[in-house]
Formats: structure tokens, sequence, C-alpha cells
């Protein structure tokens, strides 16, 4: 059968979706970005982006100008491409469990567009052995074509990501990995060929390893918090020149949509036997309270002027999906002081500019260590927090 695309990317406007859709196009291949949400579909439609996603505008550009990009918000047009990546969100419910169920109705529904011709590809994170239910889910009457291809970019910087790293495919048969492994050839550096559970884990654990470091790294902070010793010197004694502990990060706000949820999908799977990640976890989301607790140690929070300045997940983007700036927020307000919020790229019509945080403010606490705070002059008074240390 001839095919009008080369690929669908479903939930293609979307973090994951748009950078692989623009890159796919960017190779020659003729891409359709399938999606729900109008209101990205006519940002992206005049060339721009709806997040903060680095180099990829004169791409999306090129890419709606010489026409090997499509936007669309008709379900039918996933019946009309050969490849389909399906990229759509998979949040998880209140006590952190995967929202699978919901996936798999996404998946039956998505049924009537699909045939056995057509590469069904997984680029959403799922929980494991989720890949086998979605192949019970499309029926086994058939012999779908069905492939599972983890994301692991860091979001805002797919665009340089996608082409440097590796790929894990894995697939249900042969022709599943094959042609998988032949159309992310055409943008991933190399291709690694796993069994699927191998993959689905390894996505996992990717970002739960990560979750893990950066959870260290906050104990550690902690600890030497409460020796009056400072973590960033420590830190720097471990790692200069000595490569074992080379990997041992800053402290941070350790958040967004990736990080804790994944962690928690291992702890779902594994029930409630993953103890690195609880501790992760109660360390990671703890560190906003830590901060709060120390500066009730040093001075009441009642009525005091506290600005935060970065309300986003991490630096330099504009996501503020499970930022801890927002946790943050809430408790200082709790404890009576009088807050006010910033960020250089996320809007809100409750944020102020970080002028006036400075101008305002007794105490500021970097959240999300953009550049741009790496140049602010705080007023002499000001009480400064910086676990980042980006203003040294
Ligand atoms: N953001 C990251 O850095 C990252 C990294 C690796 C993996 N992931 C995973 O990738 C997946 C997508 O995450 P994201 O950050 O891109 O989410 P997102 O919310 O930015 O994008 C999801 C997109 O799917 C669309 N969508 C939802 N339902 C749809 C439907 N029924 N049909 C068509 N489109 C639909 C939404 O409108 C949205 O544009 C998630 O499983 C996430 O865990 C994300």
């Amino acid at each position: 059968m001839a095919y009008k695309y080369d690929v669908c990317v479903v939930g293609g406007l979307g973090h994951i979706g748009l950078p692989l859709g623009i890159v796919f196009a960017s190779k020659g291949l003729k891409v359709c970005l399938q999606d729900i949400n109008a209101e990205s579909a006519k940002i992206v439609s005049n060339g721009t982006l709806p997040f903060v996603e680095y180099e990829a505008e004169p791409l999306l550009k090129d890419a709606l100008k010489n026409g090997n990009l499509e936007i669309s918000l008709d379900t039918d047009s996933i019946s009309q491409a050969k490849n389909i990546v399906i990229a759509i969100g998979t949040p998880v419910d209140e006590y952190m469990n995967s929202k699978t169920r919901q996936f798999l109705e996404f998946i039956s529904d998505l049924k009537q567009y699909l045939s056995p011709d057509q590469l069904i590809i997984i680029r959403s994170s799922i929980a494991p052995n989720a890949c086998e239910q979605i192949k019970r889910t499309l029926g086994e009457d058939q012999n779908w074509k069905l492939s599972y291809c983890p994301e692991r970019i860091v979001q805002g910087y797919a665009i340089q990501e996608l082409k440097k790293l590796p790929q894990i495919v894995a697939g249900f048969c042969d022709d599943a990995v094959s042609e998988a492994s032949e159309l992310f050839s055409k943008i991933s550096s190399s291709i690694i060929i796993t069994s699927i559970k191998e993959a689905e884990l390894a996505k996992l654990f990717a970002n739960s390893w990560r979750y893990i470091q950066f959870a260290i790294a906050n104990q550690f902070f902690m600890i030497c918090e409460d020796q009056n010793v400072d973590y960033d010197n420590v830190r720097h004694a471990m790692v200069e020149g000595y490569e074992r502990a080379a990997q041992l990060p800053s402290a941070g706000f350790a958040a967004g949509p990736c990080l804790l949820k994944d962690t928690m999908q291992i702890s779902s799977f594994y029930q409630g036997g993953f103890h690195l990640g609880h501790s992760a976890m109660m360390i990671n989301e703890g560190l906003p309270n830590f901060i709060v607790n120390q500066m009730k140690s040093k001075y009441s929070l009642k009525n005091r002027r506290v600005g935060i300045l970065g309300m986003a997940f991490k630096a330099n983007v504009d996501d503020i999906r499970d930022s801890l700036s927002f946790r943050l927020s809430k408790i200082l307000k709790f404890s009576g002081a009088d807050v006010m919020c910033s960020d250089e790229f996320a809007a809100s019509p409750d944020f102020v500019s970080k002028e006036e945080i400075t101008a305002k403010c007794e105490t500021v606490i970097i959240a999300a260590p953009h550049s741009v705070y790496s140049k602010i002059k705080y007023p002499d008074h000001v009480d400064l927090i910086d676990i980042w240390k980006i203003s040294q």
C-alpha cells in the first residue's frame, strides 16, 4: 500500500513528539504530527514552538516550507502513515501508579486506524510489561508489527540529543525490530537492540538512576548544612581528579515530569520493594521543606517577603510540570511568608519580574538555576539562598 506519510507521530505536538517529528522531517521523511491540542497546532503551523526546544525552530520552519511536515487534528491521518510513533503523555495516579488502563483504552480506540502492515512504535514512557498488554489490546489474531523505542533525551535539548544518543530498539517480531532500526538509523548515532522487557526496564532504570544520584547529592547537602560545611567545597574535593566520584551531582531540586514518575513506576511494578527509589523520593521531595526549616532557624517567616526565582522544573526551560518551586512556595505561604514568584521562561499572571523580586524581597531563593540569574546583583540586606551556587 502507498502511504501519504512515512511517519505519523501521535501526540506529535508534545515535548517528545514535536522535536522527534521535526528531526524526521529534517531528514527528508514525510511526517504528520497528529494531536488533539488545537492551540498548539495553531502555534506550530505558524512555525513557532509552544515550549522551549533549543535549535528546533529553524528546522520546523524549513520542514513546513518544503512540505515535509504536516499537522493534523484528525485521527484518520494515522491510517495514512507507514510508521506510527505513539508519544502521548502517560501520567501516574495519585498513588504514583502508572495509568496503564487509560493508555490501553487509547490503544484500543486507535486500533480502527491501524493495520498490521504499519509499524507501531511506542515512544511514551510505560510501566514494565505494558508492551505485552498493548499487544494483547491490539489483538493476537493479527501479526502486529509492534516496537518499543524509548525516549531518553534531556528536555529542551532533543534536537542535539536525538542525533547524539544511541536509540534502544525492541520489538515483538523481527520485522518490527528491523523496520524500527531502519527508521531510527536515519536520525540516531547508533541502535541498541534489546528484548521488550529489557527496553522497558532500561528506560525506567536510566531515569531512576539519575533520580537516585540527585538524591544522594541532596542528602550530602543536607548533612553538610547541618554541620555548617559547604557541600560544594566537599564535592569539589571529592570529584577533582578523582574519576570514581566524578558523577556526583551538585545539590538542587530534582523534579519534572519524568524522574520521579519513572522511579515510582518501578516501585509500583516491584510492589513497593524498590527501597532506594522510595528513599530518593523522600529526600528529593523533602528538599523544599529542609530549606524552609533552615530559614525558620534564622528568622521568623511571618510576613517576611520571600522571592522565588525559577518556577520551571529545571534550568533554561519553560516547563513547570511537577516543579518543586511550587511546593516551596506553598510551604513558605503556609509558614506565613509573603511569597513572590518569577521565571525567565514560563509565563503566568501570578509571576513578577526578577527585578521586582530583588528590589522588594528580604530573602531570595534560586529554585531553578536559569543562566540569567548568575548576573543578578543583590542588595546587601538580601538573604540569598542559592543551593545551585549559580550566583558565584
Ligand atoms: N518530557 C520529557 O523530557 C520526556 C522524556 C522521555 C520520555 N517522556 C515520555 O514521553 C511521553 C510524552 O511526554 P511529553 O512530555 O511529550 O508530554 P506532553 O504532554 O508534552 O505531550 C503529549 C502530547 O500528546 C497529546 N495527546 C494527548 N492525548 C492524545 C490523543 N488521544 N491523541 C493525540 N494526541 C494526544 C497532547 O495534546 C500533547 O501534545 C510521556 O510518556 C513521557 O513520560 C518524556
